[in-house]
């Protein structure tokens, strides 16, 4: 293990004054896949978070040079750097919130689909590990197909008894990022002021931005709402088109999955009202996990809440994405039930 603490007086001086850290709780971190396209941006965004005050950097390889780089930040938290599995205990202990980018990335032809062979193993073996030294934490899981690991999690957890529906989260945060985006460019609204919720899955179709919704509301006609939703769901291959071979979105993925674990520490820290889209267990369809706005509270998911009113064209969205999204759960269901 490397461990290095970041603590200047200059650093102090700094939180003191922009964010009275003395009265936040401290809060474990955990990055699985540190080292990699996701794993370093994001543990750099991590570590620039007043709500962290321990920051756990997990790979199978090169965690010690990320964590010595990020630990000379001065901000709050503490980092340590964990390699290989004999040390994936220690990272994991204590725990509040673990975060999952690792698992390799598509390249241009692929589906996310594709990815599920290596993926679905490399996300089972890193639950169990979780059930077994930090059963309590929220887990957001990055790592693709997020459709089907998410159900293999929840799988694992079962079988270790520690599944607990409230503290596990497929990452859909990037889809959220991306419809913002688009919207605000067709719409001519400040991009600050955007809300957009985005529901169902992560992948291709199963992606449905709900721009109905959107907010600042704009008269865009329907060529152009059909444009954006299939930019929203086709954003991800945008990147993996556009890297030609070098694999797909890292430094707008670190950003969202920063933005949806500090959701998760406020959550956890009591602050209230703090609504983020996810995949999770979900009644609002018949299928068992669902994207769709979540409250985040104390114990992980507070409320699971509906869809609110559907254009016609999202009604059509909704039914045609159920069978593939269905596909995808239980393709993961399955493979964490075979060995
Ligand atoms: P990457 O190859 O750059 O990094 C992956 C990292 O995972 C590597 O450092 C690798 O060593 C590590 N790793 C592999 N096996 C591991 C194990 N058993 N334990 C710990 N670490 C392990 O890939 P990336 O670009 O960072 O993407 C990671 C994953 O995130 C991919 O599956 C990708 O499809 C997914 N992703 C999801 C979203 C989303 O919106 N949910 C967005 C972008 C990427
Ligand atoms: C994304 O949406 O960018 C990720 O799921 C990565 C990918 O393969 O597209």
């Amino acid at each position: 293990m490397f461990r290095s603490v970041a603590r200047s007086a200059a650093g102090k001086h700094l939180l003191r004054r922009g964010y009275a850290t003395d009265s936040v709780p401290d809060r474990k971190v955990a990055v699985l896949g540190a080292a990699g396209g996701i794993g370093q941006p994001l543990a750099l965004l991590m570590k620039l978070n007043p709500l962290v005050s321990q920051l756990a950097l997990y790979d199978i390889a090169n965690t010690p040079g990320v964590a010595a780089d990020v630990s000379h930040i001065n901000t709050r938290s503490e980092v340590a750097g964990y390699v290989g599995e004999e040390q994936l205990g220690q990272a994991l202990e204590g725990s509040d919130v673990v975060i999952i980018p690792a698992g390799v990335p598509r390249k241009p032809g692929m589906t996310r689909d594709d990815l599920f062979n290596i993926n679905a193993g490399i996300v089972k073996g890193l639950c169990a590990a979780i059930a077994k030294y930090c059963p309590n934490a929220l887990v957001n899981m990055i790592s693709n197909p997020v459709n089907s690991t998410v159900p293999i999690a929840a799988e694992v957890f079962k079988k270790a008894g520690t599944y607990d529906e409230r503290k596990l989260f497929g990452v859909t945060t990037l889809d959220v990022v991306r419809a913002k985006t688009f919207y605000a460019g067709k719409a001519k609204v400040p991009v600050a002021d955007v809300n957009v919720p985005v529901v169902g899955g992560h992948a291709g179709i199963t992606i449905l931005p709900l721009f109905s919704q959107a907010t600042p509301k704009a008269n865009l006609s329907e060529e152009e709402i059909t444009a954006l939703t299939k930019r929203t769901q086709d954003g991800g291959t945008e990147v993996v088109e556009a890297k030609a071979g070098k694999g797909s979105a890292t430094l707008s993925m670190a950003y969202a999955g920063a933005i949806f674990a500090d959701a998760c520490l406020k959550g956890l820290n009591g602050v209230p009202d703090v609504v983020e889209c996810s995949f999770v267990q979900s009644t609002v369809t018949e299928l068992p996990f669902f994207a769709s706005k979540v409250k985040l509270g104390k114990n992980g998911v507070e409320e699971v809440l509906g869809l609110g009113p559907l254009s016609d064209y999202e009604k059509q969205g909704l039914e045609s994405l159920k069978p593939e999204l269905k596909a995808s759960i239980e393709k993961g269901i399955k493979f964490a039930n075979q060995s």
